[in-house]
């Protein structure tokens, strides 16, 4: 009913160096969020297999607004959220912006994100410039932003963030008791099921994830229905 979701986009480059981070990076970035949630992505699901057909299109775009960048000398910004608050989101587009910042975290984190329904000036995904966009490395596929912009759509890691009775409140994604790395082969057996290890909400190489489902889009577009944390940006 509500069709394909587009969600406009502010860029935060935050860099000792941020014309390092190339335009050509910011724009790989988006297109790489346009194919993984329009599933148009190459596909890669091995024939045979148990999720073979399970791959979906959520129904989700992307398009570049803004980018604005700042030089600054720090080199880890850790994930308590001190980059929001040194460089801020638009407060005139918070309602309708997803806001991506892009700096050094540091500590091995690729990128973190804010669930739908939180603090609306900390709201949003951000992640590594090692890891933003194309780049290279097991982790160069601009995944990692899939992954964060999933959680930012209130989606939980498949394996729900617990033991194998901990749900990820999505029905189709089987249960797992932890996270996978690497690229699986299949069927990674845990919990007595095939996990699904080449979702995006899993935690295996950028190369080795390559789906959601029809429960996790129902889930995510589930946020945009009237009253919802996202209705704002359908409005
Ligand atoms: N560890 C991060 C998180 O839980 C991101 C993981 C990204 N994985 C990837 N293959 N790019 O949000
Ligand atoms: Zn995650
Ligand atoms: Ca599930």
């Amino acid at each position: 009913n509500l069709g394909v979701i587009n969600i406009p986009v502010n860029v935060i480059i935050v860099a000792p160096n941020s014309s390092s981070v190339s335009s050509q990076q910011v724009n790989s970035q988006i297109a790489t969020l346009n194919a993984d949630f329009r599933n148009t992505n190459v596909n890669q699901l091995p024939s045979g297999t148990t999720f073979a057909n399970d791959a979906t299109d959520a129904g989700f775009s992307f398009t570049l607004a803004n980018v604005t960048r700042f030089d600054d000398s720090r080199t880890s910004w850790g994930t308590n959220n001190a980059v929001k608050s040194a460089y801020p989101s638009d407060p005139a587009t918070r309602d309708t912006h997803l806001t991506m910042w892009v700096c050094p975290i540091g500590g091995g984190i690729l990128g973190y994100a804010q669930f739908p329904g939180g603090n609306a000036s900390t709201d949003g995904v951000v992640v590594d410039p090692a890891y933003f966009g194309n780049t290279s490395g097991p982790f160069g596929l601009g995944r990692t932003m899939t992954h964060e912009v999933g959680h930012w759509l209130n989606l939980r890691h498949i394996w729900g963030d617990g033991r194998c009775r901990q749900d990820d409140f999505v029905a189709d994604t089987p249960s797992s008791d932890g996270p996978n790395y690497g690229c699986p082969s299949y069927p990674t057996v845990n919990c007595k099921s095939a996990d699904m290890t080449m979702n995006y909400m899993d935690y295996v190489n950028d190369a080795c994830m390559y789906m959601f489902t029809d429960g996790q889009r129902n889930r995510m577009r589930a946020i945009f229905a009237p009253g919802g944390p996202r209705a704002s940006y359908v409005g």
